[in-house]
């Protein structure tokens, strides 16, 4: 019998890609989403890309009582939880509204989860690691004090998953991603960043499509090869993979641990700078860009040790970041076409 898997903040960047994968791999999937930061663009292009209409429920996960009917409503066998805030500067600005909202969903996740006997994977973040005595890092790698409400959210959503699982006999799975970035080979889906966009892969499409005059690129004193900051870019649809992988080793009982962690990345540190030659080289064009002052906050360098995914999972990166910046550059062209045809 078909599995079906709840995918809440399913019409998000990487819900939707989430949501693909996890229909083609042959999963029922139910969407839910309050839309409270994206539009229908996402849940259209997936019901495009799979080609038939996926069940959509409009719900706040904050409210209890709705989650709770939703459990009821269908038969769930696991639930992946991404419905919540996630801009780091914001979260310091608003810290209640995202300990509200981040956790208070997530509390609900859990509980119905629990009277329902679904297993349950949070979307972490590399976030959780701090700045890193090491790299790259493994699982096993101390997590530092968090350096923002965003951050304090997902250490303190893991801690969440941990305690139910061991008090209520549950099966848990966090995934902390390294940098999610690119879009569906149909560029059907993709990141829609409200507003000036934090991240750089958006950012930098944004300004080649001509919607930002200059790209800052934040620090080049860092102590790296080329004084710019290293990161683990992952592409989304290898990323949405792994959801895969994670949700049948729950389902099929084939953990080892009833509550584990992995690191989704790809194990290669990509500098900001080659990040943008590469952009440019892929797709054929010259990006207007400076150096600008560091960006506080930023960690100088951070990037997986992706092994234990590989072993356990089964699961492992392939997409070149090449591929990935030429999805990116897609997804943005489409996105100019939509706007033009909506004139
Ligand atoms: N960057 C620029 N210019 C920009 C945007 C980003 O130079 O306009 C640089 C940043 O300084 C950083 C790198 O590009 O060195 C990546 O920045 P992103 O904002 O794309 O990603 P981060 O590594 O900062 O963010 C990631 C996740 C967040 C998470 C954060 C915590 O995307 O969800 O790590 O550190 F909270």
């Amino acid at each position: 019998m078909k599995k079906t898997v709840l995918v809440s903040g399913g019409a998000g960047f990487i819900g939707s890609h989430v949501t693909v994968e996890l229909s083609q791999a042959g999963y029922d999937v139910v969407i839910a989403d309050n839309m409270s930061n994206c539009d229908d663009t996402n849940y259209k292009g997936v019901c495009a890309i799979l080609g038939r209409k996926l069940p959509f429920e409009n719900i706040d996960f904050c409210d209890a009582a709705a989650v709770s009917a939703l459990f009821d409503k269908y038969t769930i066998d696991a639930v992946i939880h991404f419905a919540a805030y996630k801009a780091v500067g914001e979260s310091v600005a608003e810290p209640l509204m995202y300990y509200k909202n981040n956790l208070g969903s997530f509390l609900n996740v859990l509980e119905a989860s629990k009277n329902h006997g679904t297993h349950v994977l949070f979307s972490s973040s590399a976030t959780v690691y701090g700045e890193p005595e090491k790299a790259p890092v493994t699982e096993e790698s101390p997590r530092q004090p968090a350096t923002s409400p965003y951050g304090n959210t997902k250490q303190m959503c893991e801690d969440f998953l941990r305690d139910c699982v061991k008090a209520y006999g549950m099966h848990g799975i966090a995934l902390r991603y390294f940098n999610p970035i690119g879009a569906h080979p149909s560029a059907l889906i993709g990141e829609l960043p409200r507003g000036v966009p934090n991240n750089l892969v958006p950012f930098i499409t944004q300004t080649a499509a001509g919607k930002r005059e200059c790209l800052s690129i934040f620090g080049n004193d860092y102590p790296t090869p080329d004084g710019t900051c290293l990161r683990d870019y992952i592409d989304i649809t290898d990323l949405a993979k792994a959801h895969v992988c994670a949700v049948t080793r729950m389902i099929e009982n084939r953990m080892d641990e009833p509550y584990e962690i992995f690191n989704v990345g790809t194990g290669r540190p990509v500098s900001v700078l080659e990040l943008v030659n590469a952009f440019e080289k892929v797709n054929n064009l010259k990006l207007n860009y400076r150096f600008a002052a560091r960006r506080p906050g930023d960690v100088v360098g951070i990037w997986a040790d992706p092994s234990l995914a590989e072993r356990k999972l089964g699961w492992k990166a392939v997409r070149t970041v090449e591929e990935t910046l030429a999805s990116a550059w897609a997804w943005e062209k489409h996105l100019m076409e939509q706007a033009l045809q909506d004139k």
